[in-house]
């Protein structure tokens, strides 16, 4: 039994679910964020726009709906201080409708989809799924973004019955991606138009005419509420804890962020499930053209400036890690077993899949010790290819320093995931400390 979970941790983990609740896609998760930023104080930016911007202010910009970078500017000199970065993503695998997703199939509504990322697709099986993202629609002043979330859980992939399967036990579930993944969306009338059907429903649940709808990218999603589980309530159930955990990690530690003498960064990228390669995900110009916008508002455009205060900044990129499970021994490297409640895990992989480095790492220790946060080490298994997150192309298009860390879960990728409730309240503990700290990442 594990000893008592203390208040902080509860309630750190209560309020995770609760973002998580209402982050059912990327889009939500940033306007999630962006509620959570104007009510602490932040002022949204338009990148269109000239932005002054003042030492102890507090600012969030939104590229593409569904990444975001906030940022609270230090009381004392960029030049001298760098950037202290956090990163993490918004998206997470899973079903993705297609541009016409509807169709009828032999007296059934199906909606197609597209695998998005690499989820564990077995798990999206016999799932109350609901549908969240955005839909653009045309108003008088232009075509607008409206943010949708179904009011119940319309859509459902149902297993095929063990008596039509009678290998599933021994050989696994296997799903055709092309035939055997639309989800099932309701009985179709003869007469009935599918794609007519689903622009009702859409129309419907958005409160607009259904000739205004153009265009829309919408995600199934497990609408089952997060919830804790163990002997003590330990652990978390939840869909999207990998990666909003680390996000929402991240969201409290810069809300806490107040007054500190460097200037704290949060980054939150959309597309990493999909290489991160796109305008407003981490493989793109997108933070970039933040950090150098922040500088020369504050320092001016002398050319060097802001490639001086990149070799001043340090990225903490935050992902999560696998944590150890007994009843899946041969997965992991023995050395490197990561526990749940056990705190931060730092992540390194040789062939830079992680962007972690012997000084990164050491400094990642120190921080931790400072703050009273236990730490591990995972390596991935040398047999097994290594997944990879945002801080290895973070670190390569910015040219800083950067540690891969994250906190340890059960079923990464699963339509719903397990993780510690202890090492949450660590996470943002240390992610707190590294924004406060006095001791600068980078020694001159
Ligand atoms: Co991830």
């Amino acid at each position: 039994m594990v000893a008592r979970l203390t208040d902080e941790q509860r309630n750190a983990a209560s309020d995770l679910l609760e973002f998580i609740n209402a982050s059912p896609s990327p889009w939500h998760a940033v306007d999630e964020t962006g509620r959570r930023l104007v009510a602490g104080g932040f002022r949204r930016l338009d990148e269109s726009e000239t932005w002054d911007i003042a030492p102890g202010g507090r600012y969030f910009v939104v590229r593409g709906d569904s990444s975001l970078v906030a940022f609270v500017v230090g009381q004392q000199p960029l030049l001298d201080r760098g950037f202290r970065l956090v990163g993490a993503h918004t998206d997470s695998p899973g079903l993705r409708l297609k541009p016409l997703a509807a169709h009828a199939a032999d007296g059934v509504f199906r909606l197609g989809v597209e695998i998005y990322g690499g989820p564990i697709l077995a798990t999206f099986t016999d799932r109350d799924l609901g549908l969240a993202g955005r839909v653009m629609v045309r108003t008088p002043d232009g075509v607008r973004s409206l943010l949708f979330r179904s009011r119940m859980a319309p859509a459902r992939l149902p297993n095929l019955a063990i008596h039509m399967n009678r290998e599933v036990n021994e050989s696994g579930l296997r799903l055709n991606k092309q035939t055997e993944l639309p989800l099932l969306w309701g009985i179709a009338g003869a007469d009935s138009d599918p794609q007519q059907a689903f622009l009702s429903y859409l129309a419907d649940e958005i409160k607009v005419a259904a000739k205004d709808i153009l265009a829309w990218d919408i995600a199934a999603f497990d609408s089952q509420p997060g919830q804790f589980w163990g002997t003590d309530g330990e652990f978390l159930a939840s869909r999207q804890l990998d990666n909003l955990a680390s996000c929402h990690a991240g969201l409290i530690a810069l809300l806490n962020a107040d007054c500190s003498s460097a200037t704290c960064v949060l980054g939150l990228f959309d597309h990493e499930e999909v290489g991160s390669t796109s305008g407003a995900g981490a493989d793109g110009s997108f933070l970039e053209d933040v950090l150098e916008r922040v500088c020369q508002s504050l320092d001016g455009s002398a050319p060097d400036r802001f490639r001086r205060t990149l070799a001043r900044s340090f990225l903490i990129s935050a992902d999560m890690a696998h944590a150890w499970n007994p009843n899946f021994p041969a997965a992991y490297e023995p050395a490197h077993r990561v526990l749940v409640n056990h705190g931060p895990v730092i992540k390194t992989n040789a062939n830079h899949r992680y962007s972690t480095r012997a000084d990164t790492a050491a400094y990642f220790m120190a921080l931790c010790q400072q703050c009273g946060v236990p730490f591990q080490h995972y390596a991935h298994r040398t047999d097994l290819g290594c997944g990879s997150t945002i801080g290895p192309l973070l670190a390569a298009r910015l040219g800083i320093p950067s540690v891969d860390v994250g906190s340890p879960m059960w079923a990464m990728h699963s339509a719903r995931e397990s993780s510690g409730v202890v090492d949450h309240a660590l996470m943002t503990r240390v992610l707190t400390a590294f924004y406060r700290s006095e001791v600068d990442p980078v020694t001159r």
